[in-house]
């Protein structure tokens, strides 16, 4: 017979795992132990006429849930054709990446887009806001195209303004692209791409066209998504930004050279030109 302490300690117990399993069932990316992304030896080749180049060759690493993961390479050195693989939208000829437990190219391509609408926040290098729409509105279009992230068609401005003033745009929700400064459109842009609350955020070179000072704080933003329970991945080529993050892996042609706060294979730098 198990005394009534045991039995009350058994049962804390219980309830933590309880809280715990419902939270790996509904939220598994909350789980800062396990990797929310695996990557796989992935390797991506294109052939031209006869030509063929390898743009990524056995790529495995892993992104910790709720960090703010670098990516950082030299130009040509393969960031974006691993982002687009890391977001489904293209994929690899061998390898795979396994999000949340679930390997992207199992799926359709219909499934795919579905998945990537709820699961993947982008943001671009050029902002990419629809010109004619104002802050809200181009926030409220990203409601509209991805379904509004479980809320109500009613609740979607409030959501919208919510998104804004995360990133500190709520008293510019009125203004058109065109009345912003490039630091205030990127971040329109990444209220634009919390608008589903997706689990992670991509972003491929957020701060390229933006000066040090603008990309430092635009950086700063991302980095506290983190603290709202968001993977941010940042595609950048300054090593200065990349060095900020909370894991990183450095790209050249193709292979990480490099790995920080994270576990992946590393291909030494003398091996990659042989
Ligand atoms: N569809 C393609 N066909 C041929 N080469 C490509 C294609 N896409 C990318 N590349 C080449 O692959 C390399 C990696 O490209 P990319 O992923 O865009 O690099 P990064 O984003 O790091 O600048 C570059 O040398 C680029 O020119
Ligand atoms: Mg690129």
């Amino acid at each position: 017979m198990l005394q009534t302490k045991d039995m009350l300690h058994k049962l804390s117990i219980w309830e933590d795992y309880i809280d715990m399993s419902d939270t790996h069932t509904s939220h598994n990316h909350l789980l800062s132990t396990s990797p929310l992304i695996q990557v796989e030896h992935l390797t991506h080749t294109v052939t031209a006429r006869t030509q063929q180049t390898t743009l990524l060759n056995d790529i495995t690493f892993r992104v910790p849930a709720k960090s703010l993961f670098a990516i950082n390479g030299p130009s040509g050195s393969g960031k974006s054709t691993l982002l687009n693989m890391l977001a489904g939208i293209d994929q690899p000829i061998r390898g795979c990446v396994i999000f949340d437990g679930r390997e992207l190219k199992a799926q359709s391509e219909n499934a795919l887009a579905h998945w990537r609408g709820r699961n993947v926040g982008i943001i671009f290098q050029f902002f990419q806001l629809i010109p004619t729409l104002t802050a809200l509105e181009n926030v409220l279009l990203a409601l509209e195209l991805g379904g509004g992230g479980g809320l109500r068609s009613k609740d979607w401005r409030g959501r919208a303004h919510v998104c804004l003033d995360t990133v500190e745009m709520g008293p510019f929700a009125h203004r058109l692209p065109a009345e912003l400064s490039g630091g205030q459109q990127q971040r329109v842009a990444i209220a634009r791409a919390l608008a589903n609350d997706p689990p992670v955020l991509i972003a491929d070179e957020p701060t390229g066209n933006l000066d040090s000072i603008t990309a430092h704080s635009i950086f700063k933003t991302m980095a506290n998504l983190t603290r709202q329970e968001k993977t941010v991945i940042y595609v950048t080529h300054d090593p200065q930004l990349a060095s900020l993050a909370s894991a990183r892996i450095d790209l050249l042609d193709g292979q990480i050279v490099h790995a920080d706060g994270t576990t992946a294979i590393v291909t030494p730098l003398k091996e990659v030109h042989s």
